[in-house]
């Protein structure tokens, strides 16, 4: 497959499918005629997914599971292959964030944050990949984030397994384009979903804080990307314009990325 436009009768597996982008995304893929396999921890949200998914005329099959042990995500991949015969579409979403500076981050949620945000896409991938490349047709989309192109003080782990996700994405789908699989990686910038707890909130620059995008509006721009075959997209499309100057010009944007955060919120700090 080098795009996607019509996800009728395709199998489509979801992790992070319980709430925010993930959720949004398994309804309107349901709308469109997708069959979905639900992944996240909680198993009533993952109900709730169900239903809506059932409501909008399709099916779903609910598999709670910690995407960052790996014996769980093996399976719950299988048990998708075993229910669908097999899996067109793969969407790496589980993902959490934090904001801390480094020093105050604690060390076990740095390790936890790379076994999610990394492991758990690396698991679902080796497994639902082999029956794509079979079958010589499969779609594997990568939620990574503005945070995996620029890095931002505050989210310096966050932006490290983002990073990571945008290069096993670019590197993955070179590798099995030729196979028939098509790869995509995401890079959302603030979206408004329970990824950001009120203290995360609070630590934001007002900027960002009040200009919070609508995940409904992110899933009409990942359908619009995947049916024009892009193999990396970010919305709202404004902070794409940092990347060539991070490229060209990194001490420039470091000073400019600085200037929108800890000199904005000391500023703020400071007015108040
Ligand atoms: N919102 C944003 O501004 C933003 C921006 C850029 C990128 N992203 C990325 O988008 C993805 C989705 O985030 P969101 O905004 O939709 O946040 P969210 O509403 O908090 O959803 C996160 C999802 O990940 C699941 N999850 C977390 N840890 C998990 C684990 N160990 N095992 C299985 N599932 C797990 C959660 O389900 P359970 O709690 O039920 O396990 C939930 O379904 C993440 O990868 C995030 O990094 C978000």
């Amino acid at each position: 497959m080098r795009s996607i436009d019509d996800f009728s009768g395709r199998t489509v597996l979801v992790t992070g499918a319980s709430s925010g982008i993930g959720r949004v995304l398994c309804r309107r893929l349901a709308e469109r005629g997708a069959r979905l396999a639900l992944v996240a921890r909680r198993r009533p949200a993952l109900e709730q997914v169900c239903a809506e998914v059932t409501a909008a005329g399709s099916e779903a099959l609910v598999l709670p599971c910690d995407v960052a042990d790996r014996t769980q995500a093996g399976a719950a991949a299988d048990a998708a292959l075993a229910h669908y015969g097999h899996i067109d579409m793969l969407v790496n979403n589980a993902g959490y964030g934090r904001h801390a500076r480094f020093l105050e981050w604690d060390l076990d949620d740095m390790e936890h944050m790379v076994d999610v945000n990394i492991k758990g896409s690396l698991y679902f991938t080796k497994r639902l990949l082999p029956q794509m490349i079979e079958r010589r047709d499969g779609c594997i989309v990568f939620m990574a984030s503005v945070a995996g192109k620029v890095a931002t003080p505050d989210e310096s782990v966050y932006a490290a397994t983002k990073h990571a996700i945008v290069g096993l994405s670019d590197a993955l789908g070179i590798e099995v384009e030729d196979d028939g699989v098509y790869v995509m990686s995401v890079c959302p910038g603030a979206i408004d979903t329970p990824f950001f707890s009120e203290e995360d909130l609070a630590r934001m620059p007002p900027v960002a804080k009040n200009s919070l995008a609508d995940p409904e509006k992110l899933v009409d721009h990942i359908f619009k990307a995947l049916a024009a075959g892009r193999h990396e997209t970010t919305y709202p499309r404004f902070p794409a314009a940092a990347y060539p100057v991070r490229a060209l010009a990194p001490e420039f944007m470091r000073r400019q990325v600085r200037r929108a955060t800890l000199d904005a919120v000391a500023k703020e700090k400071a007015r108040r």
